[in-house]
């Protein structure tokens, strides 16, 4: 008997396996992946097709577009430079290969035991295991923890085929489409759409929706909207693909660009419109646990209606991210063994990892206007920052929106260089309650950009030195 079963080793499953097992539990974890060789394939979507090899081409993308574009003017001319795809894939692939075979190591250093297949909830502490072979193994175990995952949404004017892509078939195309379609300006169709535009495609984005980035801050998505555009990136808002048709080696599609109908033509297309949990086959139909729409529902600290069953990841509300799957992990692992584990759902935080990045923790203004919480702005553009503009990253900005009674920090919002990290030390400091004057306080190394957060957190009580305080 086991004390935990995990099902999926994806960054949610493979993180909440090592943990049980670090605190003592007997831990097992289910994965039906299996590589080229025929052997187990750890990491999920993640490190497999996600988060890893996606930002492998990233960075590969963004120097073959700098060495293109921008290097002349800071006195390095490049002479007869060219595009080797196949290597910028290997490259992409050996760091899957290497990640991958990181979590075999981890579960073995950690005496996490693994098993290949597919596995299936039987009832409250028994999973049933089918094998690449046919063959059938049931793992008795105190508890189970469900880490499926998701997969990409197919819709049915555009089904997946050889011209026709998800995000997957995105990561691995064998040379650059010289014209690229892509279904959804969401967070997918913004990374790749970028990967594909730098090397050379020409990129058009077809969103049904007529906001851009309607989660991000409003500020940021107008400013970002202007610069994926001077990138190369036609995005469409309020337009709908109706058809698409694989041709020999392209796509035909129909879409609706505000009420006319136009037909393109394109090389590839990418159909990145969102992802769907893994919760069919997951789950035996005599169990009482409710889907709702595809997700396994769960109360906050991801417990099922079935006291043993508990599932976290992307198949459980939430943001799909691979942080807060991870989080999630730990939270459910302490639990088993009985520590008073919770995640901050207040404080997830989001990246979109283009060029510059865009990353935000908390509330945005459109959410402090509708509940109706009275706000201040800071707001330090990066074309003030001395470091921004000696690295050539001077666009955009950070904000810093806190509390107008208590100067509490509710929201931190970057576009610009470093986002990320920079909204990774305003997240620490609001875990903590930070006010907009404790980072105000707070000595920044000079000259980073990171002095762009301070100088916001001074701006919000009109207290910024670099630039003209305004205060809203
Ligand atoms: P998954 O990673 O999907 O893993 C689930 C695992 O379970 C898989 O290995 C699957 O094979 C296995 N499985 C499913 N059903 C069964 C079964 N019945 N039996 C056995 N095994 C099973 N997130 C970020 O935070 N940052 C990023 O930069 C980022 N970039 C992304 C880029 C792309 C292109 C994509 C597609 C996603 C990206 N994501 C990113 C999202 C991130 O990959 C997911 O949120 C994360 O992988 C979810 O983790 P998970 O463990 O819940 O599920
Ligand atoms: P998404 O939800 O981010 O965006 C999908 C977009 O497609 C939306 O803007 C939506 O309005 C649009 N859309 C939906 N149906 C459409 C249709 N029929 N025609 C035109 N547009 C349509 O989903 P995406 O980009 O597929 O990514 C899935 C998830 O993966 C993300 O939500 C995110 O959680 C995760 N991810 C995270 C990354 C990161 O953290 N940097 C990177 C990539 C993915």
């Amino acid at each position: 008997m086991y004390d935990v079963v995990v099902i999926g080793s994806g960054p949610a499953g493979y993180v909440a396996a090592i943990r049980a097992s670090q605190l003592g539990l007997k831990t097992i974890c289910v994965e039906e992946s299996i590589n080229e060789d025929g052997k187990l394939n750890l990491g999920g979507t993640c490190l497999n097709v996600g988060c890893i090899p996606s930002k492998a081409l990233l960075d590969s993308s963004h120097r073959f577009y700098e060495a293109n574009k921008n290097l002349a003017e800071h006195g390095i001319d490049i002479k007869d430079m060219k595009l080797n795809l196949s290597a910028m894939m290997k490259r992409k692939d050996e760091i899957v290969t290497k990640l991958t075979g990181g979590i075999t190591g981890l579960f073995s250093a950690n005496k996490v035991e693994s098993i290949s297949g597919r596995g299936k909830v039987l009832s409250k502490n028994q999973v049933e295991v089918v094998k690449s072979d046919g063959s059938l193994e049931v793992i008795d175990a105190k508890n189970i923890i469900i880490a499926s995952g998701s997969s990409p949404i197919e819709i049915p004017a555009a089904k997946f085929g050889e011209n026709i892509v998800d995000s997957t078939g995105a990561l691995s195309f064998e040379k650059v489409p010289k014209s690229l379609g892509i279904v959804g300006a969401g967070i997918i169709g913004l990374e790749l759409g970028s990967v594909w535009s730098r090397l050379g495609s020409k990129v058009t984005v077809i969103e049904a929706m007529d906001t851009f980035l309607p989660m991000a801050d409003p500020d940021i998505a107008k400013d970002s909207m202007k610069e994926f555009k001077k990138q190369g990136l036609d995005i469409k808002l309020n337009s709908k693909l109706t058809a698409a048709k694989e041709l020999k080696n392209s796509v035909k599609v129909t879409y609706n660009d505000s009420g006319n109908n136009v037909e393109a033509e394109f090389d590839k297309l990418i159909v990145a419109v969102g992802r769907k949990p893994n919760s069919s086959n997951v789950l035996s139909e005599k169990l009482d646990i409710k889907l709702n729409n595809g997700f396994i529902e769960v109360d906050k600290f991801c417990q099922t209606s079935i006291d043993s069953i508990w599932a976290i990841g992307d198949v459980v509300r939430g943001p799909m991210l691979a942080h807060k799957g991870s989080e999630e992990g730990i939270m459910v692992a302490e639990r088993i063994a009985e520590k008073h584990a919770e995640v901050n759902y207040d404080l997830v935080p989001s990246v979109i990892y283009s060029h510059p990045e865009i990353a935000w923790v908390g509330k945005n203004e459109t959410e402090l206007k509708s509940e109706k919480i009275e706000y201040k702005v800071g707001k330090f553009p990066f074309a003030a920052s001395g470091r921004a503009l000696a690295v050539d990253q001077s666009v955009g900005f950070v904000k810093v929106l806190s509390d107008t009674k208590t100067d509490t920090i509710l929201g931190v919002h970057v576009f610009g260089p470093a986002a990320a990290e920079i909204v990774q030390q305003a997240l620490i400091s609001m875990e903590f309650s930070a006010s907009a004057e404790d980072i105000a306080l707070t000595m920044f190394s000079h000259p980073t950009v990171s002095e762009a957060f301070h100088e916001a957190a001074l701006a919000s009580n009109n207290q910024a030195i670099h630039i003209g305080n305004k205060s809203r």
